[in-house]
């Protein structure tokens, strides 16, 4: 069956409601849980979908895929209960819905801790894990303690009434930190749940949660664990009126008009009845079929990367937004597990190479609003990465439909012209991301046109005292008898006085280890052959310049000015970022492509003293 495009109108997701009371401990409180229900994800026509979504625990209609947004103001804690809620209604554990590989490192419940003592384990049976799964959520670009930021080894089981005995119901560092979140928040912890604590200390930004288990990231999020977190408000943020707005509200009328929309794109396949599917064998990448014995370290579920055959825009394929002729301000991210998106507005939906018809008005990133607008008319997104944008559709005729295309095709990026240098997404299908209609006027545009709009400065960081040289690199199977010649594994690592990679795993000791307050500058060599999302949790950091490895600096494209969280590490090249780390405790920097990310692409950082 083909599915149809264009059917669904684009759900924008209102906003979380908080917990009763609303306001404790100094913070704006919610509950949020981890459910299983399904969603109309396809057009009507067709089966809906079971999925995983966070919802309120007070409302069981704000279950859904993305999350309801949470709206958070600068300096104004938040503090979230995350409840792992993967029950049904006799109480009894849900398995996964996607193939869970118990041969990576990853939290495996049944084989105790994941840590140094549970090394990947090839001799574990390769059939896929299908006990409780555990969870644990990370806002992406928060400045949180290190036990509000959900550790990868944080995660934690459902409290269920049929957890096989002898199961760990929670990694190591759940244990440490939960009582640590308990007393600091006067409040009583329950099994099940995480109390997360969030500052909203720095600028205004697009800020987004998912989940971040130690290597099943990529499924938890796959099946539906993402959700954005707008931070407003603070200096560093614009007065109201002047961008397009307003962004759904609590107790809004129906039918009520948005103008600023956040929009998170992610690429999905789906089963002939409906459910999500995701590979289930590395013979889906590389016709892997084993037997499966001990002795070769190819994960027989694992694929390096999964690029699907649709493309799903807040929880629905293809969706239609009937749009009036103003500006819109559209917050978008890159929730992909492993495509990079290349996104245009284009009056045709098939044409490629895509010609822009409306440009893209850039005025944040990351790390919030940039120092001045960026034109720009097509956007390369990386996974995790976010284009906070204004479109402008004014004087547009009624009636005229616009297409926001994408040319990131069904690969790893590498760089340069889509349709030149790599081949372009498919235009029938991962081609084409969502549609505009412009429908009638319904009320005056008073935002500021995007070219006269003025935005607040940024404040650069100071010198650094410490320059890290950092490493991306490939590894081969280390068993020969293995029938492939691909790189088996990208991995971290640091680099060694002669310039070559020195390959590290996640159980190895740590070795970014800054001092508190220290600001430092990360130079990562990408030795890969592919552009990788580097992502360093705590901290919003600056791009110094790329320099190819035989060349001289490039300085940082004019839309990474300001601050971000992530950046592409282009292959043969250093990416310098400067960074202050002022939180102490143990924190992540990893790939965003979720495969990677799963499957050792991700080393500790412990600013301060070391744990362990
Ligand atoms: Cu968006 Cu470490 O994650
Ligand atoms: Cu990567």
């Amino acid at each position: 069956t083909t599915i149809p495009k264009y059917v669904t109108d684009l759900v924008i997701p209102p906003v979380m409601p908080p917990a009763r009371p609303a306001r404790e401990d100094g913070a704006d409180t919610y509950v949020i849980g981890v459910r299983q229900f399904s969603q109309q994800v396809l057009p009507p026509t067709l089966p809906s979908t079971t999925v995983w979504g966070y919802g309120s625990l007070e409302d069981e209609r704000t279950f859904s895929f993305p999350s309801f947004t949470i709206e958070a103001r600068v300096d104004r804690p938040v503090r979230v209960t995350w409840v792992n809620d993967l029950v049904d209604d006799q109480g009894r554990f849900r398995p996964h819905l996607l193939a869970v590989d118990p041969t990576l490192h990853w939290a495996n419940p049944p084989g105790g801790r994941a840590g140094r003592d549970s090394q990947p384990t090839f001799t574990t049976t390769p059939d896929p894990y299908t006990g409780p799964v555990p969870i644990v959520t990370h806002l992406h670009g928060g400045h949180s303690t290190e036990e509000s930021d959900g550790y990868p080894e944080a995660w934690y089981l459902p409290r269920a009434n049929d957890i096989p005995s002898g199961f760990a119901t929670a990694g190591s560092f759940h244990d440490a930190f939960r009582e640590k979140s308990a007393r600091e928040r006067g409040v009583a912890w329950e099994p099940g749940t995480a109390i997360h604590r969030y500052a909203n200390d720095r600028r205004a930004a697009t800020l987004w949660f998912h989940d971040h288990t130690l290597g099943m990231s990529r499924l938890n999020v796959y099946a539906g664990l993402v959700g954005f977190y707008l931070l407003r408000g603070g200096e560093c943020d614009l007065p109201k009126g002047v961008l397009p707005g307003p962004a759904p509200a609590l107790g809004d009328p129906p039918g009520t008009r948005y103008h600023e929309i956040p929009l998170v794109i992610q690429d999905r396949s789906f089963n002939p009845d409906g459910s999500l599917f995701y590979p289930a064998s590395r013979e889906f990448f590389d016709g892997f079929t084993g037997p499966y014995t001990p002795t070769t370290d190819v994960p027989p579920i694992w694929n390096p990367e999964f690029f699907a055959g649709t493309m799903v825009v807040n929880g629905r394929t293809w969706p239609k937004l009937e749009a009036e002729p103003r500006r819109y301000r559209l917050r978008l991210l890159n929730g992909c597990d492993a495509r990079f998106l290349i996104l245009k507005i284009a009056d045709s939906p098939t044409a490629r190479p895509a010609r822009s018809a409306v440009p893209f008005w850039q005025i944040g990133n990351e790390g919030g609003l940039l120092p001045a607008p960026v034109r720009r008319e097509r956007l390369l997104l990386a996974n995790a990465e976010r284009a906070d944008v204004i479109v402008d559709f004014t004087g547009i005729p009624e009636g005229t439909e616009l297409f926001l295309v994408n040319e990131g095709a069904d690969q790893p990026f590498g760089r340069g012209e889509p349709g030149v240098d790599f081949p372009v997404a498919d235009p029938a299908t991962t081609g084409q991301v969502m549609k505009f209609v412009v429908g009638p006027s319904a009320g005056r545009d008073r935002s500021v046109p995007p070219d006269r709009l003025r935005l607040p400065g940024t404040r650069p960081l100071g010198s650094a005292s410490v320059t890290r040289r950092l490493a991306l690199g490939e590894v081969a199977s280390t068993r020969p008898q293995v029938p492939l010649d691909t790189p088996v594994l990208d991995l971290l690592g640091t680099v060694d006085s002669a310039g070559n990679p020195v390959q590290l795993r996640w159980a190895d000791p740590v070795t970014e280890n800054p001092r508190l307050n220290a600001t430092e500058i990360w130079e990562l060599h990408n030795f890969t052959v592919d552009a990788h999302p580097i992502h360093i949790h705590q901290v919003q950091f600056e791009v110094v310049n790329r320099q190819p490895f035989n060349g001289s600096p490039v300085p940082p494209e004019t839309w990474e000015r300001g601050s971000t969280d992530t950046v592409i590490a282009y292959a043969g090249e250093i990416t310098r970022v400067k960074a202050r780390f002022d939180l102490p405790g143990r924190f992540v920097w990893h790939c965003h492509i979720l495969e990677h990310e799963d499957n050792e692409m991700m080393r500790p950082l412990q600013v301060g003293g070391t744990r362990m």
